[in-house]
């Protein structure tokens, strides 16, 4: 079976769309209706016609695109592909994180539990994150889950004292500074492009920060033929693929071979087709939880 022909014809029966983050298996952008990252794909889902948001991703993903589409149905392919950072943070240990900093705003990542959200404030992404502690305005703020992303946002506002949680990527925690110095040594005419998930001691030595698509958009715009990659696989893999498409000329190199989140390659094409045909996997959200925890994705996106 064409299992490409196979979905495109179940999405237009069922008018539904694919959304896939960047770090998917490369060969699901075939089916794809929109591939980018978080921001991007939680703006889709919010804009969407369809009846059917299958999403590509890992759960707090999908949890997302059900909050700004309470009337869509959401599937996810495989419910186990959570995200190992938005599940280091449950609203138990939240509440005790804000008791010990009493009457600080809260900002979130949205590597999250729709559960998480609705005790914060607001959402950001690694996209935005910067401008929505900025806008907030405020002195002082908690950061969860993410310790990294939260001191980044840190290094990028010394006006502003970020208290973060101590969460992190496991997945980015992999890539260590002698990863840094080996690709500077082996690839002296390269630029290194890094996550801001990574830690901060090797976000330092990247010559770029910022979230997927920012690596994707400063990658292409860039005179530079030659790209390390401080991120997931899945960036390069599109990258590799859009630069022989398009005769960029360029390359690009993963940093360690070992930078591939577990989670997010649980989708495949084979799930994906079944997931769609059955309508399993379905998407649903505590109504006690889900109306706090859209706030709080709606006021990123007002921003
Ligand atoms: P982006 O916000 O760059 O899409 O990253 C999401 C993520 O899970 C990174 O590990
Ligand atoms: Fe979560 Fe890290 Fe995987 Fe992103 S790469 S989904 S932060 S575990």
């Amino acid at each position: 079976m064409d299992l490409i022909q196979e979905i495109n014809k179940l999405k237009k029966e069922k008018n539904a769309i694919i959304l896939t983050h960047c770090y998917q298996n490369v060969e699901i952008d075939e089916v794809s209706d929109f591939v980018g990252d978080s921001l991007y794909l939680s703006q889709q889902a919010s804009k969407t016609n369809a009846d059917i948001i299958l999403f590509a991703g890992v759960y707090f993903m999908a949890q997302s695109a059900k909050l700004l589409s309470p009337n869509k149905k959401v599937l996810l392919p495989n419910m186990n592909s959570g995200c190992i950072m938005a599940d280091m943070i449950d609203v138990e240990n939240l509440k005790i994180f804000k008791n010990q900093h009493p009457n600080i705003p809260v900002v979130c990542y949205i590597n999250s539990t729709a559960e998480v959200k609705a005790h914060c404030d607001i959402c950001c992404t690694s996209s935005n994150a910067v401008k929505v502690v900025r806008e907030l305005g405020a002195k002082k703020i908690l950061f969860v889950p993410d310790t990294y992303l939260g001191t980044y946002v840190q290094s990028k506002l010394p006006e502003v004292e970020v208290i973060t949680f101590n969460g992190f990527c496991p997945t980015h925690l992999r890539i260590r500074i002698q990863d840094m110095e080996l690709a500077r040594k082996n690839h002296p005419n390269a630029l290194i492009l890094a996550h801001p998930e990574c830690h901060q001691e090797v976000a330092k030595l990247a010559d770029f920060v910022g979230s997927t698509k920012e690596i994707m958009e400063f990658a292409k715009k860039s005179d530079k033929k030659e790209f390390v990659i401080a991120t997931e696989k899945g960036v390069v893999d599109r990258l590799n693929r859009d630069s022989k498409k398009e005769n960029w000329n360029k390359t690009f190199i993963l940093i360690n071979e070992n930078i591939v989140c577990p989670n997010m390659k649980k989708n495949n094409l084979e799930n994906i087709y079944e997931t769609l045909l059955t309508e399993q996997n379905e998407i649903t959200i505590d109504p006690s939880v889900a109306q706090k925890a859209t706030e709080c994705i709606e006021r990123m996106l007002k921003l």
